[in-house]
């Protein structure tokens, strides 16, 4: 086994080092979407916060999405909040729970942002391509939510 780092470390320590200095969520969020948003198999990168019962649409980057607020019990984003663990859709035309945002979308994932076991917001992602999203992509996501997590 090498101890080099592969690219999904390369790009959480990249991650690490640009929200490092940044102790604003607001700020943090708005970074990590961007920097997300550089992947172009990522068409649309978007964050959420839990405000209530619902999740509201915070920074994000690719086109306006309809959903804004999504209650908990609605879409791949509120089963996700529901279940408190990362969703990976490889085809959402055939996901009956899937809120499309953009015809264009094949796949999907979304991972909470969670502190202490509580449900702060989630990372939503779309590709255009379907079954985008692997193990790898959820590595990262996961760390980025915990980084997150810490200034929210
Ligand atoms: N697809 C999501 C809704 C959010 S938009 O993709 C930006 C869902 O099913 O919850």
């Amino acid at each position: 086994m090498s101890n080099e780092e592969g690219p999904t470390e390369r790009r959480i320590t990249r991650l690490q080092d640009e929200l490092a200095d940044l102790s604003d969520g607001q700020a943090a969020m708005a970074r990590a979407v961007d920097v997300l948003k550089e992947d172009p198999r990522y068409s649309w990168v978007g964050i959420y916060l839990m405000e209530g019962d619902a999740l509201v649409l915070g920074p994000y980057r690719g086109k306006p999405s309809p959903h804004t607020r999504i209650p908990l019990g609605r879409g791949i984003c509120g089963a996700a909040a529901t279940s408190r663990s990362t969703i990976i859709v490889d085809d959402v035309n055939s996901d009956p729970r899937y809120l499309a945002c953009s015809v264009e979308t094949q796949s999907e994932i979304v991972v909470p942002i969670m502190r202490d076991g509580r449900v702060l917001g989630e990372i939503d992602i779309d590709s255009d391509s379907r079954a985008a999203f692997g193990r790898e992509d959820q590595q990262l996501l996961e760390a980025v939510a915990s980084l997150l997590a810490e200034n929210l």
